[in-house]
């Protein structure tokens, strides 16, 4: 999930940006509840990107404290449901308090069996493909690694998202046509919806709709039809 628009939503109805994130959060319970609905194993949003440190300095901070906010009141409830959170991207940069958080809700829910809940926070897909690649140039160095026979396949291991499979489908709302840096390894077939709906306002039909757009596709994989 391309979780987009937060901020045009804000800006329509008169409200500060950080209202609009405030407002996502609110979605955002709801669509992993969907989720769960829908026997979906894997989730992943895309919270905070290594480009959004750009934004102001009030709206980043903003959008960390309501990480806390979110994990403080849904932490619990994921953690019943069987949801195992992870986090894609360097957390380490992270306000302390949202370090904190983050280290709390890894440690409480690592041993869930459930749906696989990836937060992406400061995460861009060039910085995990050359994070992967300097992992892999120590590997080699040090004699771990043959080079020779290493495949995707092993390269893929070293990405944050390890041995989970790739996204099937990448929904993005607020209507931009691109992919801002997600799961850039990942995504080579995955399926992409864009709706036009902020955020905010994606509800369970909204991503039914998106669901039913994905079950219509023919992914060939860069073969034929068969
Ligand atoms: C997405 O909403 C949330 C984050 C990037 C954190 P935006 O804040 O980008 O909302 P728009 O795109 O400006 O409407
Ligand atoms: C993508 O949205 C990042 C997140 C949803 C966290 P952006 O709003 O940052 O993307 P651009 O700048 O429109 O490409
Ligand atoms: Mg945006």
């Amino acid at each position: 999930m391309i979780m987009d628009g937060n901020g045009r939503w804000a800006k329509e109805r008169g409200l500060l940006r950080v209202q609009g994130h405030n407002a996502g959060m609110e979605a955002l319970r709801g669509v992993v509840e969907h989720t769960h609905q829908l026997g979906i194993r894997y989730l992943t949003v895309y919270a905070f990107s290594t480009e959004n440190w750009k934004r102001p300095e009030e709206e980043v901070s903003g959008i960390f404290k309501l990480l806390v906010r979110y994990m403080a009141s849904e932490l619990e409830r994921l953690h019943q449901n069987n949801v195992r959170i992870n986090i894609l991207g360097d957390w380490s940069a992270i306000p302390e308090d949202s370090r904190r958080a983050v280290e709390a809700a890894l440690k409480k829910t690592k041993d869930n069996t459930g749906l696989v809940f990836n937060i992406a926070i400061n995460y861009g897909g060039r910085a995990e493909i050359l994070r992967a690649a300097k992992i892999l140039a120590r590997l080699s160095e040090k004699g771990l690694a043959d080079l020779s026979s290493f495949t995707e396949t092993d390269f893929s291991r070293l990405l944050y998202t390890e041995d989970m499979p790739d996204p099937d489908l990448i929904i993005r709302t607020g209507g931009d046509l691109r992919l801002s840096n997600f799961l850039t390894w990942q995504s080579a077939y995955s399926e992409l919806v864009v709706t036009d709906c902020y955020w905010p306002d994606f509800t369970d039909e909204e991503y039914d709709q998106a669901i039913d757009q994905y079950l219509h596709r023919d992914r060939r994989f860069g073969g034929i039809k068969s």
